[in-house]
């Protein structure tokens, strides 16, 4: 390595041979617990997706341990990135670009995307893209509906996000409001495990909500007649966790649907009514519902209801891509390659970076 030298914007994309309309991308995703990559034509067509999740080693934690999670991702990488180009029919050789997670998640386990990333960009001399994280959810988005029109409202609810953002243009974003402490997916896992219901919560609180009166609790809406568009999903987890403790000590069985369904019901009259107000605010015409907590079929049919009662449409990606999958930054580092963006080898990961607007 003695006369390597590290150099940025290695690559002008515009000289290298390919069309960039059928570009072929690997996209790599590793910030949280799930080691993902896939192969994505042209920024739009998905040819293969894996997704390695974590999940069985991370539930008896009841939450994702960034130490473990890396390093499950450094024995995963190689297998799962050869899976989703051999499952696509496709050699190493045919992948022309290269698009990583490199922003916001877990330090440790951005560090392995980002060398798998680099390694493959460095031996086949093909460009390297570092993605924002949120954006590759808003890609999700774009991936499954591509009549998704811009300017458009995006919520992003993941387990470590809740992000409103106002999409101006492709790749041009402004920030609308954030949460101010738990993430809205955060606040459904640790509900979800208070109850008993196992990790990760959110599908578990759906499932036990099911058979639950969402009216049998009224837990508060934290921030939502607050005049700005932060959230606060840490206040609901205490009103939760508060009101159900004296119900323990009675001897009689929990009503955990009841309470499920109620936690469930508070959470999406928040994100439903701060995104509503915020795209009739600013006039956009459609309504977009990414990451994780998206999966959500109450909260997906409270925003397509209160979006069809407004005159907006409501978009949510297909189920498959609403977790962290590498489809989605793929069809992102499409697009910021398209505008000429390349990453050098020093490409940085940023735990806690800001959209770029
Ligand atoms: O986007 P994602 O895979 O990872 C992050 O970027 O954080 O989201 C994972 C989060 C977890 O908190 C999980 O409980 C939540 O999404 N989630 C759900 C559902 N499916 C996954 N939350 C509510 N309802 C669901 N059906
Ligand atoms: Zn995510």
């Amino acid at each position: 390595m003695s006369n390597y030298k590290i150099q940025s914007s290695k690559f002008d994309i515009w000289t290298l041979d390919f069309d960039i309309r059928k570009m072929l991308i690997l996209g790599i995703e590793t910030s949280c617990d799930e080691t993902a990559a896939a192969l994505v034509a042209g920024g739009r067509e998905i040819l293969s997706s894996v997704v390695a999740t974590q999940l069985d080693l991370h539930s008896r934690y009841g939450g994702v341990v960034p130490e473990i999670a890396a390093r499950r991702h450094a024995e995963l990488i190689g297998y799962v990135i050869d899976q989703a180009i051999v499952s696509a029919g496709r050699t190493l050789g045919d992948v022309e670009a290269v698009a990583v997670t490199a922003r916001q998640g877990l330090v440790g386990c951005l560090l392995v995307g980002a060398a798998a990333a680099k390694t493959l960009s460095y031996a086949r001399r093909i460009p390297l893209v570092g993605i924002h994280h949120i954006e590759g959810h808003v890609f999700a988005n774009l991936l499954s509906n591509p009549t998704l029109p811009v300017p458009h409202v995006c919520l992003t609810v993941s387990g470590g996000h809740t992000m409103l953002l106002l999409v101006e243009a492709p790749c041009r974003y402004r920030v609308l409001g954030v949460t101010l402490d738990d993430a809205a997916g955060e606040a459904f896992d640790k509900v979800a495990k208070f109850l008993g219901l196992g990790f990760p919560g959110g599908p578990a609180i759906e499932k036990a909500a099911r058979e639950g009166n969402g009216r049998a609790f009224r837990f508060p809406r934290p921030l939502l007649r607050a005049g700005n568009l932060d959230f606060s999903f840490s206040g609901l987890k205490t009103a939760v966790i508060n009101a159900v403790r004296p119900l323990m000590t009675g001897g009689k069985p929990l009503p955990v649907a009841d309470i499920a369904a109620s936690f469930q019901e508070a959470a999406v009259e928040v994100l439903v009514s701060k995104t509503l107000r915020v795209a009739l605010e600013t006039g956009v015409k459609a309504v977009s519902v990414t990451g994780g907590v998206s999966a959500n079929r109450r909260l997906r049919q409270a925003f397509t209801q209160a979006c069809q009662n407004k005159g907006l449409e409501a978009f949510f990606p297909d189920l498959s891509l609403c977790t962290d999958n590498g489809a989605m930054v793929a069809a992102a580092g499409y697009a910021r390659l398209n505008r000429g963006e390349v990453a050098g080898l020093d490409l940085d990961v940023v735990p806690s970076a800001l959209m770029e607007l």
